[in-house]
């Protein structure tokens, strides 16, 4: 009999730590961005948090840090390799340091709306680019859409020689910069945490975003004039630590994988919506003159634009390319 009560209270003492109340989650997941809570990803990461404590309480606790104010443009990327933040969702346009295959998604006017886009991305060659970083330990989960980039500047942009002189504020990305460089436009790199003190200095007179990211940065406040382009997506990548995501248990894993799932629908399906009234908001404060295109005022944009697709094809492969081209079909 002693011999039972001593094997009782060793299991109990061993599993102690767990069931203490208030014990520590087995995973932390600090999920960093650079977005607004009001945006298509500021509300996916808050949804994400909300179903993962919901569904694997006490197993899983996720701590959402929005607005750069845990990591920002300039080092959630290494913060992510480095194991100190397990999941980010940035946008395609900054990972051409550890991939030159997602530069396919800063081609100019290959997509033409985000249907063409998630068609491409659900389909096998964009399931593919979710594993095209797995040797930097960056491990892709889902992509989530924000809305098509505008053109906004400080002068009204009709015609490509409008663009002339400008200095764009661009994601770090070699494609960006060729694109506003075959228009006669200067560039500069610079996190969006920062864009919007730089607008007010003088020290950029033009950016691209889409409308969630011009209203919720305050962007429009000192943008008199946006263009409605469309010329291409801000998209992101879910993406997590290779390392950190195999050592979850499996059984863990799957139910993170639903739940990304379910959430990836709802943050694609509520973008278009959330940058609709952005658009709105921006329009009410009458800071901002929104200028449409013509159809020919569109194809001038498209075709000055249009040599950066065979600058860069050696590196994103033209076969990737012509895939992509598919989907606006
Ligand atoms: C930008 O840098 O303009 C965007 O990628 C910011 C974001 O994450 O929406």
């Amino acid at each position: 009999m002693k011999h039972f009560r001593f094997i009782g209270l060793l299991c109990l003492a061993l599993l102690f730590p767990l069931l203490a109340v208030g014990a520590e989650p087995l995973i932390h997941i600090r999920f960093s961005h650079v977005s607004d809570n009001d945006t298509p990803k500021g509300q996916g990461a808050l949804m994400f948090k909300r179903l993962v404590e919901e569904r694997l309480a006490g197993a899983v606790k996720v701590d959402v840090f929005p607005n750069s104010s845990l990591f920002g443009d300039r080092d959630e990327l290494q913060a992510l390799r480095d194991g100190k933040v397990e999941m980010l969702a940035t946008s395609l346009a900054k990972f051409g340091k550890y991939t030159t295959r997602l530069k396919l998604f800063d081609l100019p006017f290959l997509f033409k709306d985000h249907a063409a886009l998630e068609r491409f991305q659900k389909r096998p060659a964009g399931q593919q680019l979710l594993l095209s970083m797995q040797d930097h330990d960056i491990m892709g989960l889902a992509y989530w859409f924000n809305g098509m980039k505008l053109l906004s500047a400080v002068k009204p942009l009709r015609e490509p020689a409008d663009a002339a002189g400008l200095r764009f504020r661009i994601q770090p990305s070699d494609v960006i910069d060729s694109q506003f460089k075959a228009l006669g436009a200067d560039t500069v790199r610079m996190p969006i945490s920062e864009v919007a003190e730089a607008l007010a200095k003088g020290d950029v007179s033009a950016v691209e975003n889409p409308w969630s990211n011009l209203h919720t940065q305050g962007l429009y406040r000192h943008l008199p004039y946006i263009t409605v382009s469309d010329h291409g997506p801000v998209s992101y990548m879910l993406i997590t630590n290779a390392k950190f995501w195999r050592k979850v248990p499996f059984s863990v894993r799957i139910k993170l994988d639903e739940i990304i799932t379910e959430v990836t629908y709802e943050v694609n399906r509520q973008a278009d919506a959330l940058n609709e009234s952005s658009k709105a908001h921006i329009v009410a404060s009458g800071r901002s003159q929104v200028i449409s295109l013509t159809d020919a005022q569109k194809q001038h944009w498209r075709e000055a634009m249009r040599p950066v697709w065979k600058q860069f094809e050696s590196e994103i492969g033209a076969d990737l390319i012509a895939e992509a081209e598919r989907a606006n079909n």
